[in-house]
């Protein structure tokens, strides 16, 4: 008899279970139908969805009735207000949300607070999302949005305008996740003197730092139109005169003091020597103490010394500073023997003709990766010219006792083509005043020549 009793209660609880269950099974059926049947309508009045959960499996008829539209439906996510448009929606589609604030520490992003997005099959389907930002976005007038692929952080719309707390941008399946954020910019170098002459163009270099703000657009104001024209941060010197620039990035303002002379420039030469003292020891030539290796001079056939231990410490101390910067600096190719010059030179004659691989590549025993003095930066191509890295470079090398070889404009002089990334170190005295020269080339400052004899 009392056993009897037990039993029952037993079953009493796991009827009672199973009503529990079965009531919760129809509440959530029921909320299910009452939400599809809100966003089934809200869609055929206002071709919108408004969804209220992260997760959602739509009705059928809904992704049947977006897709027989065939028009771009929004879809709005009560939570973040975010609007999805797509056009390509599957038979199953659920919309399945995952964002969140999050901060992001990588190399480049130091702790910086972003609005993250993680990967769902929602984010596959559709080609544009707009959301709601966060306050501490939504403040600011412009945000960057950054792509994750499987080992990188990639740039996928810079400086997005902020419209009424949103932003709009495309997705791309190539990225797992997204997230949008604000980098301040705190500083940023421009030179505050530049002498120019009459129709010279000048590159005015200017470093950012960090080199991924966001609002990194640079303005410039104030200067007189008649002396000087500013196209793509290069300035065009049009009629003799000094004038002053404004120079605005983000609220950072800076003055930049422009002359133009009529005639073409004087090298000033701190030591007015007109004239250089030239050794030649062991085959070697030297212009007051420093060594020449160029078209005129050249380097005995065994002169090996490797990659020399006063480019390879100098280097050290510049990329150590260079990365304070954000900037990352690199040998991409240093010493070159003998041997390894005569490969590199006769596979450009094969390709280009004698006559233009004399323009950029050095013959054998003429070129200066044979003194270990001399190094390409990063990337011996002319794209490289317009990197922040090459921008560094031309500000910044002479402190370290490298100049740029075959500057700009210096042609002539040099014999080479513009190299924005073959650095030659001299030593930080000399260096410097080169430097102070208008960076000119070491021909032109020893009053040297560089030509072939035949
Ligand atoms: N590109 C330089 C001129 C060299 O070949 O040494
Ligand atoms: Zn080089």
């Amino acid at each position: 008899m009392k056993r009897k009793k037990k039993r029952l209660r037993v079953d009493r609880i796991i009827y009672c279970l199973l009503v529990l269950l079965f009531i919760i099974f129809l509440i959530k059926l029921g909320s299910y139908s009452l939400s599809n049947l809100k966003i089934y309508n809200t869609v055929k009045e206002k071709n919108i969805i408004i969804v209220h959960k992260r997760k959602v499996r739509l009705w059928k008829k809904t992704i049947k009735y977006i897709k027989d539209n065939k028009n771009e439906t929004v879809i709005k996510y009560k939570k973040n207000y975010l609007y999805l448009y797509s056009s390509e929606l599957d038979n199953k589609f659920i919309i399945n949300l995952d964002i969140k604030k999050k901060k992001i520490n990588k190399p480049l992003f130091n702790n910086v607070k972003s609005l993250y997005i993680k990967d769902t099959d929602t984010l596959e389907k559709i080609n544009k999302l707009e959301i709601k930002l966060p306050m501490f976005l939504y403040k600011k007038k412009y945000v960057d949005v950054y792509g994750i692929t499987d080992n990188d952080i990639e740039l996928v719309q810079k400086r997005i305008k902020v419209n009424n707390k949103y932003v709009k941008f495309t997705l791309n399946n190539k990225y797992k996740d997204y997230f949008i954020t604000y980098i301040d910019l705190k500083d940023y170098n421009v030179k505050e003197n530049i002498n120019l002459k009459k129709d010279e163009l000048y590159d005015l270099s200017i470093i950012q730092n960090p080199s991924n703000a966001t609002d990194n657009k640079v303005y410039y104001s104030n200067y007189d139109k008649d002396i000087i024209s500013i196209n793509d941060d290069k300035i065009k010197a049009l009629k003799k005169g000094d004038t002053v620039i404004k120079v605005k990035i983000n609220d950072i303002i800076k003055e930049v003091k422009v002359n133009v002379v009529e005639e073409e420039k004087k090298v000033i030469k701190e030591e007015k020597k007109e004239k250089f003292d030239i050794t030649v020891k062991d085959g070697i030539t030297y212009v007051d103490g420093i060594m020449i290796v160029n078209k005129t001079y050249s380097l005995p056939k065994d002169y090996n010394p490797g990659l020399q231990k006063v480019y390879k410490d100098a280097f050290t101390q510049m990329q150590s500073a260079a990365k304070l910067d954000n900037i990352n600096l690199f040998i991409a190719s240093g010493f070159r023997s003998y041997d390894d010059q005569v490969k590199l030179y006769n596979a450009y004659v094969k390709e280009d003709g004698k006559e233009k691989a004399d323009t950029y590549s050095a013959r054998p025993g003429y070129s200066e990766h044979q003194s270990g003095l001399a190094a390409d930066i990063n990337t011996a191509a002319s794209w490289f010219d317009d990197t922040q890295e090459a921008k560094w470079l031309k500000q910044n090398c002479y402190k370290y006792g490298f100049i740029i070889r075959y500057p700009k404009g210096e042609e002539k002089y040099t014999g080479y083509k513009y190299e924005s990334w073959h650095l030659r170190y001299v030593g930080k005295e000399l260096a410097k005043k080169i430097h102070d020269n208008n960076d000119i080339s070491l021909e032109h400052y020893f009053n040297i020549t560089s030509v072939y004899k035949d």
